[in-house]
């Protein structure tokens, strides 16, 4: 999975730019402000439908511009196709391959990629909502079906949160809670699975890279954690569905009292440990680092499993927050895809790496 140019047409600080990358590594270097992090965001989108830095796309068009366009020709199993993504105010964002009208989750069969940023270092320290994100991003990008049944579910969420919420003043409100108690157990049934098989993988791929990566070949664990009467994650949806009722049944007076649903996929979480012990509580800063780095180079694996083909990888100022050490066990890992990196200077990575040196100044790609 190669993208080969891209043109930008009214989309953050790029008023109308072109770029054409390397099939290997493209260090995107500049100083700070001036598009860089914009170009990756582009590329995401391509991939994701989606921008991972605002959930509205009317920030995303230029100040001044009525309407914003990334335009791509990307390359993948040998065939070359473009991708055209217009945002306009007030609009549903267009998403178009090879001319044809396409969905957000459509996109993920034309584009993959793994973004990789600063917050994610954090990724094991963090609250679990980042983990949930981290499963949520990678299996839309394989799995369409599942960003299907995720926005279902964030509606059935929302709703049955506002009804908890407001029940007291407004009992009227209870005669449709049922209802979406049970679209919040089914969708759930469907989320819990894929996130089950897609944890067990990350489990399997992280836990070697880790271990290459860590001086000690320290062994990483990675558990799904789900709701506490599911039997088995990974089973049929039928009976996910069935151990959900179970428990919506048992927490019922106490999702009124509480004013807060407590039966559903939004509390999962995963269970990180390092040599047996839970890393989020007992690990050191560099083990989480490497840990998280050993996760996101897996979630690579996992797509090339997946589709065939590497995604794109995007490093978004990672490296330099990485010791000399990480830094090279990162590069040397990234052969055999592509890979665009940001950075504020280029610090010999190309030197290393080869590939392409692009210098990114007040929205200019050069
Ligand atoms: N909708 C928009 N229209 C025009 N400019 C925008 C818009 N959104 C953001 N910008 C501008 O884009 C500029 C560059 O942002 P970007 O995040 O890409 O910088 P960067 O090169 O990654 O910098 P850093 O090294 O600090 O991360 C910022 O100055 C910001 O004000
Ligand atoms: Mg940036």
């Amino acid at each position: 999975m190669i993208i080969k140019r891209i043109a930008l047409n009214g989309f953050r600080n790029y008023d109308f730019e072109t770029a054409e990358f390397d099939p290997g590594t493209n260090v995107i270097y500049g100083e700070n402000a001036q598009g860089k992090t914009n170009l990756l965001e582009a590329v995401y989108m391509l991939a994701a439908g989606k921008s991972f830095r605002t959930r509205f796309d009317k920030e995303i068009i230029g100040f001044g511009c009525d309407v914003a366009e990334i335009l791509a020709d990307v390359l993948s199993h040998d065939r070359e196709q473009t991708v055209r993504i217009v945002m306009k105010s007030g609009q549903r964002k267009q998403i178009s391959v090879n001319s044809v009208k396409k969905t957000a989750s459509e996109l993920s069969g034309t584009v993959t990629a793994v973004l990789f940023c600063p917050d994610d270092l954090n990724l094991i320290k963090d609250g679990a909502a980042a983990r949930r994100k981290l499963l949520d991003n990678a299996i839309s990008q394989i799995r369409p079906r599942y960003a299907e049944y995720l926005t279902e579910f964030n509606r059935y969420y929302e709703n049955k949160t506002r009804i908890l919420k407001d029940w007291r003043e407004k009992p009227s409100l209870l005669d449709t809670l049922d209802d979406f108690s049970d679209g919040m157990c089914r969708m759930s049934a469907q989320i819990i699975r894929y996130r089950a098989s897609f944890a067990a993988r990350l489990n399997e791929e992280a836990a070697p890279i880790h271990s290459e990566f860590s001086s000690a070949g320290e062994r990483l664990d990675i558990v799904y954690d789900t709701v506490s009467t599911v039997k088995d994650p990974t089973g049929s949806v039928k009976e996910i569905y069935y151990d959900l009722c179970d428990h919506l049944e048992k927490h019922r007076k106490a999702e009124l009292e509480s004013q807060q649903c407590l039966t559903g996929a939004h509390k999962d979480d995963l269970i990180i440990s390092i040599n047996g012990q839970n890393a989020r509580s007992f690990a050191s800063q560099g083990q989480t680092r490497t840990a998280a780095l050993s996760i996101k180079l897996a979630e690579r694996e996992i797509y090339l499993d997946e589709t065939g083909e590497y995604p794109i990888l995007l490093l978004d100022d990672v490296l330099s927050e990485l010791d000399t050490k990480r830094q090279e066990f990162v590069l040397n890992r990234i052969g055999g895809g592509q890979t665009l990196i940001t950075c504020c200077e280029d610090e010999g990575i190309s030197k290393r790496t080869g590939g392409r040196v692009l210098h990114v100044d007040k929205g200019r790609i050069r």
